[in-house]
């Protein structure tokens, strides 16, 4: 398989981040490279532009997002991982299926609408084009697969019609034509302040939320401060309903030993939250632990940060180069 993925570079990376996005990446690349496929990783900057983005934090948040990567497991001898912006053939591919995609798809994109809402005048037109360019990404690496959550759907599916499309027009074989795979379901976690919120870096609680730069003591005091109740953890998920502070300190043990819920009450059941924190807060620290310290050395050193970034354009601007090549040729360019 050759899978392609793109991930927006965001800053303040957490807990949920973690368990719910970049394990999995990690897990991906892992199995992708033991079957003898390439996975390409690229932080999508070029997408982030759509919308007015502060300079200076798209970049920090880009070496940001890297080194979060790297030190959690992307591993460039593996995965090729990249920033979009330094490999030019998306942009320039994104140019050459702009003949071929139609206003008409374009206009079909709810994701559209719904970043647009009631303003669709005023809307950049990099954000009604932005699948475009989504396409380019995939169809550039003549991408096997491509992980797709449910709101991505619609996009791969016009990834797949200019690639008709373009073959048809003008008569050649150029463009595969990529397959979902959909990851499988992650872990959602929540704000440690309030079980119904998701914990995000937005929320201005700092104590609502662990972070890939917290240490030791602040991870142990975050999670004895965490919201719960004074009930003890049940025997069952149902013991859970109403509970949902304690449904996520249970939930994300679970993601951090890939036990279920239910396998963890059952080793857990009749323990006081005091007690069950003390185990959750070692068990955090032992998994961010020494993801903490390679994110903190590589943070210090933006140098090697977008020396290994380069490399990653590199080897993915020769994975590009024939494409491209073939696409103006058939265009007669
Ligand atoms: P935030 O909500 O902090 O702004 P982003 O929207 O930048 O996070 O999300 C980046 C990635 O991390 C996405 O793949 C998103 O699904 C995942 N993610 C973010 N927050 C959580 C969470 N609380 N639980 C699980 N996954 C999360
Ligand atoms: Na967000």
């Amino acid at each position: 398989m050759r899978i392609v993925s793109g991930i927006q570079p965001t800053g303040n990376l957490h807990l949920g981040n973690y368990l719910g996005a970049i394990r999995n990446w990690v897990r991906m690349q892992d199995e992708n490279a033991a079957a003898g496929g390439d996975t390409l990783f690229f932080l999508a900057d070029m997408h982030a532009i759509t919308v007015y983005n502060d300079p200076a934090t798209l970049t920090a948040n880009t070496r940001e997002m890297a080194a979060a990567l790297i030190a959690a497991g992307i591993d460039p001898a593996k995965a090729v991982l990249f920033n979009q912006a330094r490999v030019p053939a998306h942009a320039e591919l994104c140019w050459l299926l702009n003949g071929t995609a139609r206003i008409g798809w374009l206009n079909r994109m709810t994701q559209f609408k719904e970043k647009s809402g009631k303003n669709r005048e005023s809307a950049s037109v990099g954000l009604f084009a932005y699948p475009v360019l989504q396409a380019a990404d995939v169809l550039l690496y003549k991408a096997t697969h491509v992980p797709v959550g449910e709101d991505q759907k619609q996009h791969l599916e016009l990834a797949r019609d200019v690639a008709t499309k373009f073959n048809t027009d003008y008569g050649v074989e150029l463009f595969t034509l990529p397959e979902p795979i959909i990851p499988p379901a992650a872990a959602r976690i929540m704000s440690l302040r309030d079980g119904s919120a998701k914990m995000s870096k937005s929320d201005p609680s700092d104590m609502a939320r662990i972070n890939l730069t917290d240490d030791a003591d602040l991870i142990a005091q975050k999670v004895r401060k965490a919201k719960t109740d004074p009930e003890p953890l049940p025997e069952d998920i149902g013991g859970l309903d109403g509970r949902p502070e304690a449904r996520n300190l249970i939930g994300i043990y679970a993601a951090l030993t890939d036990a279920t819920p239910a396998a963890v009450l059952a080793e857990h059941a009749g323990k006081g939250f005091g007690q069950f924190k003390a185990i959750l807060a070692e068990r955090l620290i032992e998994t961010l632990a020494p993801i903490r310290a390679r994110f903190e050395t590589l943070k210090q050193d933006p140098a090697e940060i977008d020396r290994l970034l380069a490399v990653g354009a590199a080897r993915a601007a020769e994975l590009a180069a024939p494409t491209l090549a073939g696409t103006y040729a058939a265009l007669g360019l």
